[in-house]
């Protein structure tokens, strides 16, 4: 007798994070000794810094080892309330903050709390790996409005209105973006914002976990925009900024009945974050620290260095981000080519040659609804980062 399949349709139907499956790849590759240069992980390489470490140990001496209120420690929101109008100029209470255990988590919990099933969600494409699955597991429907490498990978407001209608639930996007590093200027987002506020259903995710990583301008979110302002949702973390991927904090600034949605859900699912670590991350956003300026500069370096040598590649169309820590080509030149009798159909090819052959781990751009790119990230050592651009040039020449 055959037995019924133990497994969800949903699960069945789900695509695994390409870039956690990359890495895991690169990870075996490496066990079994492979000299693996590891360019698909998206977190910084660079600890916690200590002050944030410090204060994380003393919370825990000081006993913070209970459970938390599940939107977060009021100490930790109030830092937070601070921080949005000190970085961002915005203006929230407490009762709009929600702390998730990640931003990932914050995401999802706004997509349970905000959606039917197909309700329409335009998602800017490329857009970050999990938008497209976690708003499908709340039942969305994902609309994928696609920038182009010519502009910069930016979506135009003429572009959102060609897709905009009354039923569009929210719209969602990162600023600076994963995986393109682009960065919308002030002008851009205003233009944006003009064109959703006529609409009275539909709100905006504004995603902004990058905040601290733009190299030049400056970050602005979309909520200083009064027409949008109480229908914008501003989704940030301490992973990327503050590197602290591992401590699993994120956060939702919400209109009030979104935020205690959100609390509600995940009173059921996991509770609130991390106590000790809450209460690090409240002094991490209340010290005068130049650490995130310290890693950003470290990265504007490296990305002119990755930049400079991928252009040698003929071939290659690059568009140089001005924020985040990716660089994302468009390779769609070098399909039909190929490598040993193996033929470049691709992007999701393509990263497995370049793994294969190069032992250089990147990410394919279908994940992020982008097949004619590649992921590479440069939160890696210059010297890797040299010897990946070494390999990847050898590769590129080497394709017939
Ligand atoms: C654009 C974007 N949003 C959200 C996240 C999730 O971050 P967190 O570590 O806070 O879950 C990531 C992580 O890669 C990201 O790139």
């Amino acid at each position: 007798m055959s037995k019924k399949n133990v497994l969800s349709d949903y699960v069945l139907n789900l695509a695994e994070s390409a870039t956690l499956k990359m890495s895991q790849l690169a990870r075996d590759l490496k066990s079994e000794g492979k000299d693996v240069i590891s360019l698909s992980v998206g977190e910084p390489d660079f600890d916690t810094p200590k002050f944030i470490i410090d204060a994380a140990k003393q919370a825990l001496d000081d006993g913070y080892t209970h459970y938390t209120p599940v939107p977060g420690l009021v100490e930790y929101r109030e830092a937070i309330v601070k921080k949005l109008k000190r970085d961002n100029g915005l203006d929230y209470g407490i009762a709009n903050i929600v702390v998730s255990n990640g931003a990932k988590q914050s995401i999802s919990n706004l997509c349970q709390a905000m959606l039917n099933k197909d309700d329409d969600v335009i998602i800017f494409t490329p857009y970050w790996v999990s938008y497209i699955e976690i708003v499908k597991l709340a039942g969305g429907n994902p609309i994928c409005v696609e920038a182009s490498v010519e502009n910069d990978y930016k979506v135009t407001a003429e572009q959102v209105k060609a897709v905009m209608h009354d039923k569009v639930k929210f719209v969602l996007f990162s600023s600076p973006c994963n995986p393109t590093g682009s960065v919308y200027t002030r002008e851009e987002l205003k233009a944006i914002a003009d064109v959703i506020a006529p609409y009275e259903n539909t709100y905006i995710i504004s995603d902004e976990i990058y905040e601290h990583i733009v190299y030049s301008g400056e970050h602005v979110s979309i909520a200083e925009n009064k027409n949008v302002a109480d229908r914008t949702i501003v989704v940030n973390g301490m992973s990327k900024g503050f590197a602290m991927t591992g401590w699993r904090l994120g956060y939702i600034a919400a209109p009030k009945e979104i935020a205690s949605a959100c609390a509600k859900i995940q009173g059921q699912v996991t509770s609130g974050a991390t106590a000790f670590g809450q209460k690090a991350a409240a002094i991490a956003l209340e010290t005068e620290t130049d650490e995130p300026a310290l890693m950003k500069d470290v990265f504007l370096k490296r990305r002119d260095m990755v930049i400079t040598e991928l252009s040698k590649i003929e071939g290659l169309k690059l568009s140089v981000p001005q924020g985040a820590f990716y660089i994302f080509p468009d390779c769609s030149n070098f399909f039909g080519k190929s490598i040993d009798g193996v033929v470049i159909e691709n992007s999701d090819v393509l990263a497995e040659q370049i793994l294969d052959k190069t032992y250089v781990a990147t990410v394919s751009g279908a994940a992020f609804g982008a097949p004619n790119c590649i992921r590479l990230s440069y939160a890696a050592s210059e010297e890797n980062l040299m010897d990946a651009c070494r390999r990847l040039q050898d590769f590129f020449g080497s394709l017939s």
